[in-house]
């Protein structure tokens, strides 16, 4: 790796300066990576490719709303390689205006419809790593001393017994949340899904930054109930919290986990080892081998982990990404949020 890219820069730049080749040959086996699933499976990844390829992974973890804000805030002076993880509508964003690349990986050919059907939608910016169905989940042993029937269904989540027992992320920083506005407004239609959050707003403790922090106060009971990806509490439930896990009776959305090169980037070949690598069965084995990762994986080869959500039984909408993961209608969508419900009075 190291001479076949020390070669091909000696020989492209002929005379440059042996500083400038061994600073460029440096570079090439560095990567940066913004990483958006939980801590514990981008370290995970992170550790794997690092031992695969010798390639240095310099990683940071945000939000999904917060990598897009920071790819735009950077875009004259890049400063990540690859996007890995994160839920669809913002890669989606970040490729309609041009803030990542376009690739075609040899990987391709082992993935799942719905992961090239985010390819093609992005104009091969963006691509599927996981799915997963949104929905919630409570702490059964503080559900027990409150009373009263179990929740099933969205609409029970507005019950006043239910007042600030509710916690869900900021839907800005979090694309679970935004995940969750979008489908109460394709669920329900645009006035009746605000209506909804308004309501939902008087239940809710806290606004979360990260969209999985919800699912971790409902197994400690520092919530009783928490709205995440289903998968996010299935890690709790396998650690042995005390959690029960509903798929919302009216039906619920779901998420693409998705991956882009950020465009300029300044390690692109690295950038490109980690997209083919993340594609990979192996590389996609790996959480779930670990068990910090129960999401469906979009290479056909990778086995969904057992405990997963089986999203065949799960009522799913028909979560239309390519109009919720473009940039105006993700933008109205939040500006509304804010200015209808994050503020309310209580
Ligand atoms: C968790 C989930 C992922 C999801 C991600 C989104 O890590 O396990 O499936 O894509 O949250 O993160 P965010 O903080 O943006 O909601």
């Amino acid at each position: 790796m190291t001479m076949s890219i020390f070669g091909r820069v000696s020989i492209a730049a002929g005379l440059a300066t042996a500083a400038l080749t061994v600073s460029a040959a440096a570079q090439a086996q560095n990567l940066v990576l913004y990483c958006t699933v939980q801590e514990e499976w981008c370290r995970v990844m992170v550790t794997g490719f690092e031992r695969e390829t010798g390639i240095k992974v310099a990683m940071t973890r945000k939000s999904s709303g917060e990598f897009y804000a920071q790819l735009k805030a950077e875009a004259s002076n890049p400063r990540g390689d690859v996007w890995w993880g994160g839920t669809g509508d913002p890669h989606l964003q970040a490729a309609e205006e041009g803030l990542t690349q376009e690739y075609e990986s040899p990987m391709n050919k082992e993935l799942q419809d719905w992961a090239i059907r985010q390819w093609n939608d992005s104009k091969k910016k963006t691509i599927g790593v996981y799915a997963g169905a949104l929905g919630y989940s409570y702490n059964t042993e503080f559900m027990k001393k409150k009373g009263g029937a179990e929740p099933k269904c969205w609409s029970d989540l507005l019950d006043a017994r239910f007042k600030d027992e509710v916690q869900v992320a900021d839907p800005n920083a979090s694309g679970t949340s935004y995940t969750m506005l979008a489908t109460m407004v394709q669920l329900m239609g645009e006035d009746k899904g605000f209506d909804y959050l308004k309501r939902m707003h008087k239940n809710v403790n806290q606004y979360t930054k990260s969209g999985a922090a919800p699912a971790k106060a409902a197994s400690l009971g520092e919530s009783l109930i928490g709205i995440t990806f289903q998968h996010d509490a299935v890690v709790m439930a396998v650690q042995g919290a005390p959690v029960k896990i509903v798929s919302p009776c009216e039906g619920t959305g779901y998420e693409i986990g998705s991956m882009s090169l950020v465009k300029g980037a300044r390690n692109p070949e690295s950038a490109k080892k980690w997209y083919d690598w993340a594609l990979s069965k192996n590389a996609q084995s790996l959480g779930p081998d670990a068990k910090v990762s129960y999401q469906v994986p979009s290479n056909k080869g990778a086995a969904t982990p057992p405990g997963a959500p089986n999203l065949a039984e799960i009522k799913l909408i028909n979560y239309d990404f390519a109009k919720y993961g473009s940039s105006a209608e993700r933008r109205r969508l939040l500006s509304k949020w804010d200015n209808e419900v994050k503020n309310l009075p209580k």
